[in-house]
């Protein structure tokens, strides 16, 4: 008889049900995303996303600052430049807001804090797609779109970012931007793919934190149906391959089987994105009173590292590494 020999409850309770949890949450697994906004001149709030700013290029640095001085490993910079154009001209310069925020933020912390760039041209094309576009035909130029990602790459590296992370979906991308740091001297930067990046509702606050929005179309001819798995492994396979060093899902919560599946196939450093839409789901429910904040980020969280996640890229870094540096001093 199972039953009275064995009792689950038994290990449940104080010290134990700690000693036995199979998966933990740390400071060191979070990565603080943050928009700086060339345009801006202070801190601008985004509405749909309570806490979340965009911060001018002159306090790039104080937005980092806020991440390390709580013991947060690495950053995650989205660029909102000045000027859109339709091949997104404003992404690759070395002046442009991206290469300035990473150059001063390397500048203060040097070695002490890893700097991750968002790779891909959305921010900085008038239409808002993320790669070149045939304006009679609205096409995506997956090909042609591939040098240009290459000369962001190289113009990250060498304002001094530490991680490349492009997150455009096109054919291809790894590669080429792979071979373009390689030819300029960066071939020891790793690439962090968003290599199973759906085309999901949940980016919709995103939109209005990044000025991404698109003036036609939607990115389902490039980002992945919420309906596919098997996709998802295949997609990934490509952009090993390739060359990605960090694979990563997009977005987290609803795609926990996909997290878990890649961390089966392919044991990897493996990052998953709370992205905006969870931010704000979590952030509405409590500002209502319906749900208690710190504890469903938590929660959230946590069931990413038990579905394989390595690295968390989550809005809420600071506030959970602040939770998670109180509680080791109790
Ligand atoms: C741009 C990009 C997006 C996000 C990260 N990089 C938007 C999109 O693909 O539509 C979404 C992040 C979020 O919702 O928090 N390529």
């Amino acid at each position: 008889m199972p039953f009275p020999i064995h009792r689950m409850r038994r290990l449940r309770t104080g010290l134990l049900r700690e000693m036995t949890r199979e998966n933990t949450l740390s400071i060191s697994d979070l990565i603080y995303p943050f928009f700086v906004d060339e345009n801006a001149t202070k801190k601008i709030p985004v509405s749909s996303m309570p806490g979340v700013f965009r911060w001018p290029l002159s306090m790039a640095a104080d937005a980092a600052k806020e991440a390390y001085d709580l013991k947060i490993p690495a950053v995650l910079i989205f660029g909102i430049p000045k000027n859109k154009d339709a091949a997104g001209t404003a992404s690759y310069g070395d002046h442009d807001v991206v290469q300035e925020a990473v150059r001063r933020i390397k500048e203060k912390f040097g070695d002490k804090l890893l700097v991750i760039t968002d790779l891909c041209m959305c921010e900085y094309t008038d239409h808002g797609h993320c790669g070149l576009v045939d304006m009679d035909t609205h096409e995506i130029l997956n090909d042609r779109t591939l040098p240009i990602l290459g000369k962001i790459a190289v113009s990250h590296a060498k304002a001094g970012a530490d991680i490349v992370a492009p997150s455009g979906m096109m054919d291809g991308m790894i590669a080429a931007i792979r071979e373009a740091l390689d030819e300029n001297g960066f071939k020891n930067t790793p690439i962090m793919s968003y290599s199973s990046k759906y085309a999901s509702a949940f980016y919709g606050p995103f939109r209005e934190a990044a000025d991404s929005g698109f003036s036609f179309g939607d990115r389902s001819t490039y980002q992945m149906d919420p309906g596919n798995g098997n996709e998802a492994v295949r997609e990934t396979q490509l952009d090993v391959l390739e060359g990605a060093d960090i694979l990563m899902v997009k977005p987290g919560m609803p795609y926990l089987d996909i997290v878990y599946r890649m961390k089966q196939e392919f044991q990897m450093p493996l990052a998953v994105y709370q992205v905006s839409g969870e931010y704000s789901m979590i952030m509405a429910a409590a500002k209502n009173g319906w749900l208690d904040e710190k504890r469903c980020f938590y929660e959230s969280m946590l069931s990413m590292k038990r579905a394989g996640a390595d690295l968390i890229i989550t809005y809420y870094a600071k506030e959970i590494a602040e939770m998670l540096s109180d509680l080791s001093k109790k």
